[in-house]
């Protein structure tokens, strides 16, 4: 593509891995976020604050798409409508929306709502769109376990939550091509590779970083979905490779180096 593709939340978990293919690739790439970070070199940064309605015009003029990593814990639904708002003020870029899987099942809580919420804003919005919906990344799930670990001798993980995470930089690369490629509406979900547990998850976090708690399950009141399996994906996804014992290892090893 010889339009700017721009990323919102460039900067972020999944907005990175995005910016850094886009780059491989040779693509004229713009980052929107609040805070600038170390971006590479090629890339154009905005400072702008999607929810406020700041900045966005300038970065979103004269683009061909648009991959809309940017999220906060509140009000990913008025950023969204003002990021639509502006694009089709400028044009017609194609939209490219990561989402969550399972988010109609567990539309009570705050965050999810408002996910729910963006699908819709996107679907509406009269731009050419596609929507992925993607399971808990590996980042994430790791994130939480060094807080888990924290706690001394004794690690309170939520009891019976299944999930599916997946490494950030496979769903990267499929939001890249589809920003690429043509508007496909509502995309397969996807999810890495193995079904698991949080408690698993910790588990392996515990062996692989050599440390050891006295794991504690807790039942989270109002979490009987996702015990039941509401953020596993449905039968037919498209599956990551990477193991989160490989992402383990490779993490860990990056640390060290
Ligand atoms: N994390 C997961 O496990 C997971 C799972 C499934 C789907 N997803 C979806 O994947 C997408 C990316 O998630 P992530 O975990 O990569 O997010 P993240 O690491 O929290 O990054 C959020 C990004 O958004 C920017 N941002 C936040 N508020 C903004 C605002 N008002 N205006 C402009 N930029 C703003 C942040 O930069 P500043 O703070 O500098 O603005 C940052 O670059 C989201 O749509 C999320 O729902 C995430």
């Amino acid at each position: 593509m010889t339009s700017p593709i721009l990323v919102t939340g460039g900067t972020g978990r999944l907005g990175r891995a995005v910016v850094a293919l886009l780059v491989d690739a040779d693509c004229d790439v713009r980052v929107l976020a609040r805070h600038k970070r170390d971006t590479l070199p090629q890339v154009t940064f905005f400072t702008g604050d999607l929810r406020r309605g700041e900045g966005i015009d300038a970065a979103v003029s004269g683009v061909g798409a648009i991959i809309h990593c940017a999220t906060s814990t509140k009000g990913d639904a008025d950023a969204t409508r003002n990021l639509m708002t502006a694009a089709t003020r400028t044009g017609s870029p194609h939209v490219v929306q990561p989402s969550i899987v399972g988010i109609d099942c567990i539309a009570s809580w705050g965050y999810t709502k408002a996910k729910l919420e963006v699908e819709r804003i996107v679907e509406a919005s009269g731009l050419p769109w596609t929507i992925v919906r993607v399971t808990q990344f590996y980042d994430y799930c790791f994130e939480n376990s060094q807080k888990l670990a924290k706690f001394p001798l004794v690690a309170p993980v939520p009891a019976g939550f299944r999930v599916q995470p997946i490494d950030p930089s496979e769903v990267a690369a499929r939001l890249v091509e589809f920003a690429l490629g043509e508007p496909a509406g509502r995309a397969p979900d996807m999810a890495g590779p193995q079904v698991s547990s949080w408690v698993d998850l910790f588990r392996s976090y515990l062996t692989a970083t050599h440390r050891h708690r006295w794991v504690v399950p807790v039942r989270i009141p109002g979490s009987k979905a996702v015990r039941n399996g509401a953020l596993l994906p449905p039968a037919r996804h498209t599956v990551g490779t990477k193991t989160w014992d490989q992402f383990l290892s490779a993490r860990l090893q990056e640390r060290r180096t």
